[in-house]
């Protein structure tokens, strides 16, 4: 059993009859689809599932989960993902798959919400892996672009999988990564990116998470907030 299995198997304890269970986007996030919908359907485990993204939506329905949309949802009970950076105070970068504008509705709107990554994801400031995205009213691009280049970033317009179109995320925006020159902890970020006009959503998740589990060889460790 390879590590983020065996992530997912520990967060899939959490789950209790009855519960509406946010699934994630990623590989991570699979596996606890996969786990889910194994007890969902030898143990009879009752839950509602509700998906941030069109991949995750195909996975769960093809195991056979009972999916509901989001707009029929204020809360959730509890939602699962992976992250592709964590920091110490469980500050979170998100967004290598692009679809956060339901990711971080769940992540908010959740009574719990557990993160699964492995030992290589863990930083000290977000941004120091991956560049951080924000997803862009396609109109807006432009001018999103030259404020953040205002403010210090360098800016990339990603482009898709077969590099020969722009991505476009699961309801239409594009997406942009991004580069700050300036070191800046995750609450200066994530207002920083909260107020440029076009962005719709960004992959810094900022006082979200309670609980980080972190796998490294073989072993979980949980982390959970006070
Ligand atoms: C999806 O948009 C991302 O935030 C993923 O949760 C993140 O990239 C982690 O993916 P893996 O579980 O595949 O590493």
């Amino acid at each position: 059993m390879n590590d983020k299995e065996l992530l997912a198997i520990q967060a899939a304890r959490q789950v209790k009859d009855g519960m509406t269970v946010g699934l994630g986007t990623g590989s991570t996030a699979n596996f606890f689809i996969k786990e889910l919908a194994r007890r969902h359907r030898e143990e009879g485990l009752r839950i509602t599932a509700a998906s941030s993204s069109v991949a995750s939506t195909l996975q769960a329905a093809e195991q056979g989960l009972p999916l509901v949309a989001l707009e029929h949802l204020g809360r959730i009970d509890l939602y699962v993902d992976g992250a592709d950076e964590v920091t110490t105070k469980m500050a979170l970068l998100k967004g290598r798959g692009y679809d956060l504008v339901r990711e971080k509705l769940l992540a908010r709107n959740s009574d719990l919400f557990i993160v699964l990554v492995d030992k290589t994801k863990l930083v000290t400031r977000l941004g120091e892996k991956f560049p951080i995205p924000a997803e862009v009213i396609p109109f807006a691009w432009q001018m999103a672009k030259a404020t953040l280049e205002d403010l210090g970033a360098s800016v990339t317009l990603r482009q898709n999988a077969a590099k020969d179109g722009w991505a476009i995320t699961s309801h239409g925006s594009l997406v942009l990564d991004l580069q700050f020159k300036q070191q800046l902890d995750s609450a200066e970020l994530n207002q920083l990116l909260n107020n440029v006009p076009g962005i719709v959503e960004h992959g810094v998740f900022d006082e979200l998470a309670n609980a980080v589990f972190v796998a490294d060889n073989g072993k979980v460790e949980e982390i959970w907030k006070n």
